[in-house]
């Protein structure tokens, strides 16, 4: 059985404030022996909610990061500096990085390369533009992003990597990839990583994202290649977020 991570990706929101608020909030939930929470917030509310959150089993992790130690890098901040603030797990490739900020997939996996390299998680995050999607280039294209971003990472590094799939078109847009069409990409990913691994691509951890809602994580969670979610919008409000950790697959 693999164990689900909902994870929170909170983008440029929350101020260091308005994050611990919400830590404090999180640090009262149950705790989930059966799923892992994870909570993302910008790199400068990251030290706090992760001391806030120490010991409560909910992970902090990082949006991005910039594949080196330190150096001459004006504006990035390293994988050394997002373990020390505390961050467990890193976002690598977002397609809002990829699109907006031009990442290539070989960039994307230098910094998988790098979050490893600190023994934090990378979270590799794939999926098709909607262009790419009407062209029926979905599976092609998930392909590239994966082969490319896992270049790097040995067969004895990829049982840590946790892949997520969002679709472009999905994000942000209120139009989520319905639980079957996100499943039979899941059944695709695996596949891919089966090629290049073998049988330890059973247990690796691939997320759905891109509008994920209280309204539809249930169906979503319902299906077989789903092992969680990466969730922007949603994760922003407490009520809603906790309604996706809350999800009732019957484990
Ligand atoms: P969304 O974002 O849930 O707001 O669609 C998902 C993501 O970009 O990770």
């Amino acid at each position: 059985m693999i164990k689900p991570i909902i994870a929170g990706n909170w983008k440029m929101y929350k101020t260091p404030k308005e994050a611990e608020d919400f830590a404090l909030k999180l640090k009262k939930l149950p705790v989930y022996g059966d799923r892992d929470i994870l909570v993302c917030p910008p790199f400068t509310a990251i030290s706090c909610v992760s001391r806030i959150l120490a010991d409560t089993g909910i992970y902090v992790g990082a949006q991005n990061v910039f594949p080196a130690k330190e150096g001459a890098f004006t504006g990035e901040v390293s994988p050394l500096m997002l373990k020390d603030a505390g961050a467990q797990f890193v976002i690598c490739g977002h397609s809002e990085r990829r699109q907006i900020f031009k990442e290539t997939d070989d960039f994307v996996s230098e910094k998988v390369k790098a979050v490893i390299e600190y023994d934090m998680i990378p979270i590799l995050c794939v999926g098709e533009t909607l262009q790419e999607n009407e062209n029926g280039e979905t599976f092609s294209v998930v392909r590239r992003q994966l082969e490319q971003g896992l270049k790097n990472v040995s067969s004895d590094m990829i049982k840590n990597i946790v892949i997520a799939y969002e679709p472009v078109w999905a994000i942000g847009t209120g139009k989520n990839a319905t639980p079957q069409q996100a499943n039979e990409v899941h059944t695709f990913i695996r596949s891919v990583i089966q090629k290049m691994y073998g049988d330890v691509a059973s247990s690796i951890r691939i997320l759905y994202g891109g509008s994920v809602k209280p309204d539809n994580i249930d169906s979503l969670m319902a299906e077989r290649e789903i092992n969680g979610v990466l969730v922007g919008g949603a994760s922003l409000i407490f009520e809603s977020f906790t309604r996706i950790v809350d999800f009732n697959k019957l484990m």
